[in-house]
């Protein structure tokens, strides 16, 4: 599967609105970890890395944000702007994220824990990498 918005059922009713995430059913692989990034100031931009294996579903699940995925060959970006999209990401790709909106609540799921040596932080690392692996 390359990147790619999955569209999540939102169970609303005169209450509200419910969304959830289910192992196996709509979050294809398992959750090891999951952070949130907010409070993103103005025109920060984040990310600038791959992973050499990882798997992770970002979801806005309050404002937007915009995220680009590049392959080594090709960008895409995605605008993330409702709770009920979520992008999946994996393969060897770098990310970078940005335009956050001021209450953006931009949650990850991942199916490992933090390792920083998984990490390539620098792009010609990266696209060395990508035309190793080809
Ligand atoms: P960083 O990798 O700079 O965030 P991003 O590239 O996604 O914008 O992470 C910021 C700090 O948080 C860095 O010191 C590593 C730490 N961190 C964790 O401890 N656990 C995690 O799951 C993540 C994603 C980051």
């Amino acid at each position: 599967m390359k990147s790619k918005i999955l569209e999540f059922k939102t169970i609303g009713d005169e209450r509200g609105c419910l969304i959830a995430l289910e192992l196996g059913h709509n979050v294809p692989f398992d959750v090891k970890r999951v952070y949130y990034i907010f409070n993103t100031k103005k025109g920060v931009r984040r990310g600038f890395h791959a992973h050499k294996n990882l798997k992770q579903l970002a979801i806005c699940t309050r404002g937007s944000c915009k995220f680009l995925i590049d392959d080594g060959t090709s960008q895409q970006t995605f605008n993330l702007t409702t709770p009920n999209h979520g992008l999946y990401i994996e393969g060897l790709v770098w990310r970078e994220m940005f335009d956050f909106s001021d209450d953006c609540v931009l949650m990850v799921l991942a199916d490992a824990h933090y390792d920083e040596k998984d990490y390539i932080r620098n792009y010609q690392e990266f696209s060395n990498l990508v035309k190793e692996r080809k």
